[in-house]
């Protein structure tokens, strides 16, 4: 597929859903770069799954709490690839527990990663993505189910859908799109960690499809919303929860 818009940030790429994103961007013809905190070597690996499979990466470390951090990713991102056409709010954290329990480091580090990261890269994105492109955030399709034992990770994405809708309005005269996307349980480290098998198969027999999602199938989703033909879809959260909720 050949879109009219060329280079694409991934944040939270070494990995998961990320690292799923980043490798369909690169499919559809994208610069991609692949933005990661920690992971250096699964980072780099993504990178050169990409490059093997005949597209072009650059993996870029970045904490995207910080805001500094965040700048000088578009600044690398800029300076390897010129201008920026999509940006993905991909990197989050979760932690599983009763509100009661929650630690107050937990609770920062979620708020610092999902919430202030994802605005610290809307705003970034607002500035510097290209007129006519895209910005796509990651929310979770949990909003609406309210679980128990994710009340801070539910109330950062909650914020996170809010941003999504009212960047919409600002940058629609920009003809720059800004989107969500809402997972249900996808079977990545973020899911799987922390959560005992039964706890992970009363979750896949809640789901009418039968199965947990893949990080291909949000993939799939972002690819649509970065391409030309999604240009009409603004201020939307596309939830995908195999029927869940
Ligand atoms: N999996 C699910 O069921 C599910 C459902 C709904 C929504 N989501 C959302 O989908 C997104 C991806 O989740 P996932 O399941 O793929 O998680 P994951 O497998 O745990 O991967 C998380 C990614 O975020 C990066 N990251 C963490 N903190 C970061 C920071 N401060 N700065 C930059 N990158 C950072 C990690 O990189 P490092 O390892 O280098 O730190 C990693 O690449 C998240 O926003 C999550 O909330 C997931």
């Amino acid at each position: 597929m050949t879109h009219d818009i060329s280079t694409a940030i991934v944040t939270g790429a070494s990995k998961g859903i990320g690292a799923a994103i980043a490798r369909q961007l690169a499919a559809d013809g994208f610069q991609t770069v692949v933005n990661y905190a920690e992971s250096v070597g699964q980072a780099e690996d993504v990178v050169a799954s990409i490059e093997a499979a005949g597209g072009q990466a650059l993996a870029i470390r970045a904490d995207v709490s910080d805001p500094r951090a965040v700048a000088d990713l578009f600044e690398r991102t800029e300076a390897q690839f010129g201008t920026v056409d999509v940006l993905v709010n991909n990197a989050g954290v979760t932690t599983f527990g009763p509100l009661s329990e929650v630690r107050d480091e937990d609770y920062q580090h979620l708020i610092a990663v999902n919430l202030t990261g994802t605005f610290n890269g809307m705003r970034e994105g607002a500035r510097r993505v290209r007129d006519g492109g895209r910005i796509i955030n990651l929310s979770t399709s949990i909003i609406g189910h309210y679980s128990p034992g994710n009340a801070v990770y539910t109330a950062t994405k909650a914020a996170v859908e809010a941003m999504t809708h009212i960047l919409a309005k600002e940058l629609g005269p920009r003809r720059i799109t800004v989107n969500a996307v809402a997972p249900g349980p996808v079977a990545t480290e973020l899911l799987l960690a922390g959560r005992s098998p039964e706890l992970i198969q009363r979750l896949t027999n809640e789901i009418p499809l039968g199965r947990l999602g893949q990080p291909e199938d949000i993939a799939r989703i972002v690819s649509f919303l970065a391409s030309a033909e999604s240009g009409w879809v603004n201020g939307q959260v596309i939830r995908a929860n195999g029927g869940r909720n």
